[in-house]
């Protein structure tokens, strides 16, 4: 439809979504890509946060267009309302939760995609081709023999449910797909450290095995599984009738980076029968890390792992991949072949479909941004990169450990870091109280963005480095401003 004539256009018109102009839209286009370099050259020099305004906040209430607006505006109004305020991972003093820090390659990967369009159900195209290669150097990086399946999903939370329905299936003694949970002979359970992610209680809600099948197990001082919790918890849940099935195995922690012991996790189910799941959203990727590969020695042996391209690749929001040992276990779980996705000798639908190892029939060319930035960097450079983070939360646990006010809340064995400043004689409701202050202080102000967590019901501010534009200035910027805060809360002059 052309722009000025919508209003008087007649019913019988044939319309387009195209452009009557594309030369307007390419300048259009063209400016976004300056403007989009310019924001990401001198993203150092805006807050690392920024609280979306009353005003933006109504700007969002507006009703649904009924007509049309110029482009040129639609794009100053994201501009002006959307642009200022990111959640900021893309700055280097971004360290909250667990995010990758992008890259612009890959954000120049997404838009090409977008262009290309092809959905990544499947099809004997050339998108697909990436996305096979993509998961196959994926299998690589994890150390997973040839032959393993795998597949890009949006996540690592949907990349963990994916490999957890192989192990249900596998591991329920019926035809699941068939006959559903109800006939399952014995209640299955799960074993995870105390410290597993949430997204695996959901993924066990979402199976209906119920959180209940997801026995936690306690941890050592370390926050790495207690192998003899979960050996005695194995034998006492056969004892009382149900059915041991995975162990999910954590490769980095949410909480503060920990690495259960893979080798030994490995060793056990393999003894017990059991599926050996790692979630390695955070960890799998230390496989690539020349200086600390070896904390992940064994998992190249588990049957399944979740990991996140979108953490320590970097990849722009979002990309996860479930990796699957047994090819024939993952595609049992999830292929269906209605009349109308039949594949063909030859044509279009002459290719395997990617739909038959997840929960999508419809997926995004998400492929291309990890291909991309992949081929122009080299694995080398994000193992680096990788424990180049490592050292800097090293670096950032001395000038805790130096700093008599400061407390180190956790061994760092890898990129998260788990502090507090001190309130010498107050109990942990007042230590809360500070840090609580002192964090949502240091968000608002923009300068950086920790979070915070709770570590055997102690309060602690957790820094997660998983950004390859991080300084060591930029921590050492974080413990002055602590520092700062603390005096002045403490006294009073708040
Ligand atoms: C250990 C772990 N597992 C799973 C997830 C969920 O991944 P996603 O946010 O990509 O769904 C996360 C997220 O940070 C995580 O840290």
């Amino acid at each position: 439809m052309r722009t000025s004539e919508r209003g008087r256009m007649d019913p019988s018109d044939e319309h387009t979504l195209d452009p009557d102009d594309w030369s307007a839209a390419r300048a259009i286009a063209h400016r976004a890509v300056d403007e989009a370099i310019d924001h990401l050259a001198r993203v150092r020099e805006r807050p690392a946060w920024r609280e979306p305004p009353a005003a933006v906040h109504a700007f969002f209430d507006a009703p649904l267009p009924q007509g049309a607006t110029p482009l040129a505006q639609v794009y100053r109004e994201w501009q002006d309302n959307v642009r200022p305020y990111p959640m900021g991972n893309i700055h280097p003093r971004f360290w909250a939760w667990f995010m990758g820090a992008g890259n612009f390659t890959g954000a120049l990967a997404d838009f090409l995609a977008a262009i290309d369009g092809s959905n990544l159900g499947g099809g004997h195209t050339a998108p697909a081709l990436v996305d096979r290669q993509v998961v196959r150097w994926l299998r690589e990086m994890v150390g997973f023999p040839e032959g393993a399946s795998g597949t890009l999903t949006n996540g690592g939370s949907a990349a963990n449910l994916v490999a957890l329905t192989v192990a249900r299936n596998v591991k329920a003694g019926v035809d699941v797909r068939a006959v559903g949970v109800t006939a399952l002979p014995k209640p299955l359970r799960f074993y995870a450290s105390d410290q597993v992610h949430s997204c695996h209680q959901k993924a066990l809600e979402v199976l209906g095995l119920g959180h209940e099948a997801l026995q936690l197990v306690a941890t050592d001082a370390g926050h790495r599984i207690d192998l003899a919790a979960l050996a005695s918890a194995v034998v006492q849940d056969r004892a009382r009738g149900l059915q041991p099935a995975a162990v999910i195995a954590t490769a980095g922690t949410v909480n503060t980076g920990a690495v259960d012991d893979l080798r030994a996790v490995g060793a056990f189910c393999r003894r017990e029968g059991l599926w050996f799941h790692v979630d390695g959203c955070i960890g799998a990727l230390l496989r690539i890390a020349p200086a600390h590969r070896h904390l992940v020695a064994g998992i190249e042996a588990a049957d399944s792992v979740a990991l996140d391209p979108h953490k320590w690749l970097h990849a722009p929001f979002d990309v996860g991949c479930a990796l699957v040992r047994d090819a024939r276990a993952h595609h049992g779980s999830f292929a269906l072949h209605p009349e109308y996705l039949e594949e063909h000798a030859r044509g279009i639908a002459s290719a395997p479909h990617l739909f038959d190892y997840g929960i999508e029939l419809s997926r995004s060319f998400r492929a291309l941004k990890v291909w991309m930035a992949l081929k122009e960097h080299g694995v080398e450079t994000f193992g680096r990169l990788i424990d180049q983070n490592i050292a800097q939360a090293q670096h950032l646990a001395r000038r805790i450990a130096a700093e008599p006010r400061l407390e180190l809340m956790a061994p760092v064995v890898t990129n998260i870091v788990c502090f507090r400043h001190r309130l010498p004689g107050a109990d942990e409701a007042a230590h809360r109280g500070l840090n609580t202050e002192i964090l949502l202080r240091v968000q608002e102000s923009g300068l950086a963005v920790p979070t915070d967590t709770t570590l055997a019901g102690r309060h602690a501010l957790r820094v997660a480095i998983a950004n390859h534009r991080t300084r060591r200035a930029d921590l050492d910027l974080l413990v002055d401003e602590v520092l700062r805060l603390g005096a002045l809360l403490q006294n009073g002059a708040a």
